[in-house]
């Protein structure tokens, strides 16, 4: 029998119901990485490598850990980062993260391969509230274009490139299962063609980032770099936002975590003094609220959050997936505390010790 939602203690926890309630090939379509998916474990373990040098007698009676993103106010440095085809999650699908979001105060990022339509999920969207969209570039520019302009009017307050896949990566668990990735996010994945097709571009190069700059004027955010030097191509070209990211392990095998990628390029822009020209994200293995501190003491902006949600929500619904951020909001809180900071403006790398983050 299915355990209560209220033993349900930290995100590991609604892993490990997911894994039992959900059918095998949305298990499978979920949790694959590429090849022997030891960037999606570096993803998590990459945490273990990094320590904490907390401050003490500090007032923290009032903590507040809100902050903004891209000009908009979120309760926490989180936000539900776009992955495809939610229904094998929950019948519902994206509009329970729309309603989760809504309820918590976070942003939600749009998938281009959503499985309910694109306008359900805006109307679905409450006052106020923050929705972006990750783009999958299609081959034929004008379908693109249309996705981007229609998204704009219809409120998107940022456009996401995904910048990591000219060709789904190689993930055996869904080869062995029904759920391929045929269904849905970058159609073919697995056939001869290589994985291209034409839902993805492999083309797509920094020449488009201007087309993309003419045909909208939402800030424009790269999700999916994972050097340093493609960050500062990223302040050259003008854009908003990058996200470090390897696809949550799921694109190239051995690709770091973005963790590492974080600690390689912040000090990079502090030495240049453009850290404020960019909003520096990361996603992937994010499962504490320790984690998320540390990426936000790395300099990160905010973090992105996948699986684990599509975990709670395929394990209780939308009740799940509010007590997941619940959870995040109360770990992040305690952490703060603990690491003796009211504000996030107040973190630094001096909190940390990470002598042996590079040590593999
Ligand atoms: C993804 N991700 C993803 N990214 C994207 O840009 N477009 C997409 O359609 C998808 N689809 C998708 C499906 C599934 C099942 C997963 C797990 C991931 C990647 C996602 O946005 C993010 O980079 C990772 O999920 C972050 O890692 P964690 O939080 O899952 O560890």
């Amino acid at each position: 029998h299915k355990p209560l939602l209220s033993q349900c203690y930290n995100l590991f926890d609604f892993e490990a119901v997911a894994h039992r309630v959900m059918t095998k090939a949305a298990w499978a379509y979920f949790s694959s990485a590429a090849d022997n998916e030891i960037t999606a474990q570096e993803n998590q373990r990459v945490f273990q490598r990094i320590w904490f040098r907390p401050q003490v007698l500090v007032d923290v009676e009032h903590v507040d850990i809100s902050t903004t993103m891209l000009g908009t106010k979120t309760s926490i440095p989180i936000y539900v980062t776009a992955t495809a085809l939610n229904k094998l999650a929950h019948p519902e699908g994206e509009i329970i993260f729309t309603r989760a979001s809504h309820k918590h105060n976070i942003i939600q990022m749009i998938p281009t391969l959503s499985s309910r339509a694109f306008d359900e999920i805006i109307d679905a969207r409450g006052d106020d509230q923050i929705q972006w969209l990750q783009l999958y570039v299609n081959k034929d520019r004008e379908v693109t274009k249309k996705i981007v302009q229609y998204a704009e009017e219809r409120g998107c307050k940022a456009l996401c490139i995904t910048v990591d896949n000219p060709q789904v990566g190689r993930r055996e668990r869904d080869l062995r299962s029904k759920y391929t990735e045929s269904n849905g996010e970058a159609t073919g994945g697995n056939s001869p063609n290589h994985g291209t097709s034409n839902l993805l571009d492999p083309s797509l190069s920094w020449a488009d980032i201007p087309w993309f700059q003419s045909i909208t004027s939402m800030p424009i955010v790269l999700k999916g770099v994972q050097r340093v030097e493609d960050v500062l191509k990223a302040v050259e070209h003008g854009c908003q936002g990058v996200i470090l990211s390897n696809h949550g392990g799921r694109q190239l095998e051995f690709a770091r975590s973005p963790i590492e990628v974080l600690a390689e390029t912040m000090p990079v822009l502090r030495e240049r003094g453009i850290e404020d020209k960019i909003e520096v994200y990361v996603d992937g293995g994010v499962r504490r609220g320790t984690d998320i501190l540390k990426a936000l003491c790395l300099g990160a902006r905010g973090v992105g959050i996948g699986r684990p949600f599509l975990y709670a929500m395929g394990a209780y619904g939308q009740p799940g997936v509010d007590k997941a951020i619940q959870l995040l909001k109360d770990e992040l809180e305690t952490d703060m505390r603990l690491i003796g900071c009211n504000k996030l403006e107040e973190l630094h790398p001096g909190l940390l010790s990470i002598r042996s983050l590079f040590d593999h």
